[in-house]
């Protein structure tokens, strides 16, 4: 795909989210804040957090005319609790909450008793507002995907394969929209889980999980259904050291994943735009401020949802992910990398 047809795609996502904010009706009373309070869960289980959504949304909230106050609960629900309680006080608008092990859903029920809506982001919150995601189950099919294409460029039937099964946080509601998106793909092949792992977005816990599957399996792996790059970095590093390259899923087009895919080591990435979901979310909290009731086409266990698209990027998609301007040919072509560079034209 070229540059301009991925740019249309991210264009259609972000116009599609948009629309929705037309279709509204005026009755909520508009809170007079102008401060947009944003909580993102952690530093490093996806790589995404601090590096991508806190300077996308930064900047849209900020370009909307908002003061953008984004917190990090570094991983502990205690801080979450805590942070969000010092936001109230100072007041907030709306909040945009990324939740972090059922923390958010004690701020949200707070927030709205004081009449501030919240936007659960990215990650589903009971009871919240809105919803803005990217279509998460798609996410996990295209995870799914990823593992059949790796076998079958391997030569290996899915129904004999042995096959390590990998997923997210359990306490993260992501994690199972993931799992039955790539299952739902799996099954249909007549794939089946050899070693099911227990499930987190800790990198070296994840190392740990598939170490263990390894061991059991005697060391007969096909192919690791991995639930992002995170976990996939830490999976392929214990490949790496028994010298041995399977098929390996993973989402976020972070760098480390987008080498990994260069290099071989990694079938794809889910490329989830972080400025298409910042801009969802920032034009559906200035609706909301505005006092509309924007109106969703789906919802998710009832929360309005507003879903965007993934984008499933092999090694010869990395490009795109380089023009979209969200992945720097300085970060990704370091020394080790620059022969797949050069080879998938990424500079
Ligand atoms: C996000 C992923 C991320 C993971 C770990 C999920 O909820 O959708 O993009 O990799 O959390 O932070």
């Amino acid at each position: 795909m070229k540059k301009s047809s991925l740019i249309s795609i991210i264009a259609i996502a972000a116009v599609s989210a948009l629309a929705l904010t037309g279709c509204s009706s005026s009755t909520t009373d508009s809170a007079s804040s102008k401060r947009a309070c944003v909580i993102l869960p952690d530093a490093d289980s996806g790589t995404r957090w601090v590096p991508g959504d806190q300077p996308a949304l930064e900047k849209a909230l900020k370009a909307a005319g908002y003061e953008a106050d984004i917190q990090n609960a570094q991983n502990d629900t205690s801080k979450y609790a805590t942070l969000a309680d010092a936001q109230l006080a100072k007041g907030c608008g709306v909040m945009l909450l990324v939740d972090l092990k059922g923390a958010a859903v004690a701020v949200t029920a707070k927030a709205q008793k004081q009449g501030i809506p919240v936007i659960a982001y990215d990650r589903p919150i009971a009871g919240a507002d809105y919803y803005v995601s990217f279509d998460n189950s798609v996410v996990g099919q295209l995870e799914g995907q990823a593992v059949l294409d790796g076998l079958a460029a391997a030569g290996k039937d899915p129904k004999t394969a042995s096959i390590v099964y990998g997923s997210g946080d359990p306490t993260d509601g992501n994690a199972k929209m993931f799992l039955d998106g790539a299952l739902s793909v799996l099954d249909a092949a007549g794939a089946k889980a050899a070693f099911t792992m227990k499930g987190t977005w800790d990198g070296p816990t994840a190392g740990t999980e598939f170490e263990q599957a390894f061991t059991a399996l005697k060391g007969k792996v096909d192919a690791v259904l991995s639930p992002n790059d995170n976990n996939a970095a830490a999976i392929i590093a214990i490949l790496d050291k028994n010298h041995m390259t399977v098929p390996v899923s993973g989402q976020d087009a972070s760098i480390a994943g987008l080498q990994n895919v260069l290099l071989g080591k990694q079938t794809a990435t889910v490329y989830k735009p972080f400025s298409v979901e910042a801009k969802a979310a920032s034009d559906l909290a200035i609706a909301i401020l505005g006092g509309k009731k924007p109106k969703a086409d789906k919802m998710n266990d009832g929360v309005p949802f507003i879903a965007l698209t993934p984008i499933n990027v092999k090694a010869a998609d990395v490009v795109k992910v380089v023009a979209a301007g969200d992945a720097k040919v300085a970060d990704l072509c370091t020394a080790a990398v620059a022969a797949a560079c050069a080879k998938y034209g990424v500079k």
